[in-house]
């Protein structure tokens, strides 16, 4: 059997119908850029993460730079994030020429931990920025705490988590703003590039929809630089076709992490335990094993394709090497890179297909073929 880390294919031919007269709708009004689509997308999107404002952005990465730009970081500042995070999150930063400062994560969420962001904090630190990373929510309540007592910003970055619950609250409603990726491998994607800020605070919402559009004001005023960073309308109507989706994609992705788990009882490797007062949505299925990079390729053998979500924490990047950081600089983030290892995991992948790529990992984590290796 043959099982894809992941692929959109079986999706798009479900949806080809709603798909096909939602962009036919954009051509027909050619609005190629923001334009209704974008702007009911943005209405639906608030809706769905209960806040007041959603700014359509052409990426997370902007969603992330807009986001702290809005908040006043700027050069010189300092800004808390996690290392064990896709790039996208320390660029976003250094975009506006503050400089991120790494914290170790809590191995048990493999999100940041709290306990060690109040030490990280000097005069120049300005936000912190969690990331609910693989769709579990950052512990935000001591983070919040933290940041309200030191007078910091707090910005989500929820490119991963879309339709979690942090205590209750949706993540993307719980920061001063957040970022959204509608990247095609996201809960809820794109046919392209797209992303989304979220916010309670109109300033901020005001903010970014300038700072998206050339800095224009008003017709033909620019107040300030900004940046070409809106959202395209076909983008705007493929999201309103699959957001109508989310909550069941979300469902069914529950359900495969219940047959990864039942089928992985007992195998020699770790799972993280979920915490029962969240509802987190799983973007990907990660396990942690001992000697990855080999039990990847044995797997390959057996049909079954995986990915790591990351290999190398953000720390240990060459286009970080100016912060000045080294090995052992965060040991837990360190650990969980060396160790994760990203299960096929995609809504349409079939019961059969999961249970096979389980029991191949448990053989092969199990087997005696890895003892050799
Ligand atoms: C945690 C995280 N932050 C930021 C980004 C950046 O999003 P984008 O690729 O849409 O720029 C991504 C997605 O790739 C992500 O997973």
């Amino acid at each position: 059997m043959l099982v894809p880390y992941f692929d959109l294919k079986k999706q798009f031919a479900g949806l080809r119908n709603e798909i096909v007269e939602a962009l036919d709708r954009v051509c027909r009004n050619a609005s190629f850029i923001l334009g209704e689509e974008v702007s009911e997308f943005e209405k639906e999107f608030a809706a769905y993460c209960d806040v007041k404002y959603c700014v359509a952005l052409n990426s997370g990465t902007s969603a992330l730079h807009v986001s702290l730009l809005a908040l006043g970081v700027k050069s010189g500042d300092e800004v808390i994030t996690t290392p064990n995070t896709f790039i996208g999150t320390a660029e976003a930063i250094c975009y506006t020429g503050a400089k991120p400062v790494f914290v170790d994560i809590d191995p048990k969420t493999a999100n940041l931990d709290p306990a060690l962001i109040e030490p990280a904090i000097t005069e120049r630190t300005k936000a912190i920025l969690p990331v609910h990373l693989y769709g579990r929510p950052a512990d935000m309540n001591p983070i919040l705490d933290m940041a309200q007592k030191r007078g910091l910003a707090v910005i989500e970055d929820a490119c991963q988590a879309h339709g979690a619950r942090y205590r209750g609250r949706r993540v993307g409603s719980i920061g001063h703003a957040a970022a959204f990726s509608f990247y095609p491998t996201k809960n809820l994607s794109a046919y392209g590039e797209g992303g989304a800020l979220t916010t309670d605070d109109p300033a901020i919402a005001g903010l970014a929809r300038a700072l998206r559009h050339h800095g224009q004001s008003g017709p033909y005023t620019h107040e300030r630089i900004g940046y070409n960073y809106r959202m395209e309308g076909f983008q705007g109507a493929v999201l309103r076709v699959k957001l109508k989706r989310l909550e069941e994609w979300n469902a069914r992705r529950k359900d495969i992490v219940a047959l990864y788990r039942h089928a992985l009882e007992g195998a020699n490797l770790e799972i993280p335990a979920d915490d029962p007062r969240d509802e987190r949505v799983y973007h990907l299925f990660v396990v942690y094993v001992e000697r990855r990079d080999a039990l990847r390729v044995a797997l390959e053998a057996r049909g079954v394709h995986t990915a790591m979500h990351y290999p190398r924490p953000l720390h240990l990047q060459p286009a970080f090497a100016a912060l000045g950081y080294s090995p052992g600089s965060f040991p837990q983030a360190e650990r969980a890179c060396e160790r994760v290892l990203s299960m096929p995991f995609f809504p349409e992948l079939s019961d059969e297909q999961v249970c096979y790529a389980a029991e191949q990992l448990a053989d092969v984590v199990g087997s005696a073929d890895l003892q050799m290796w």
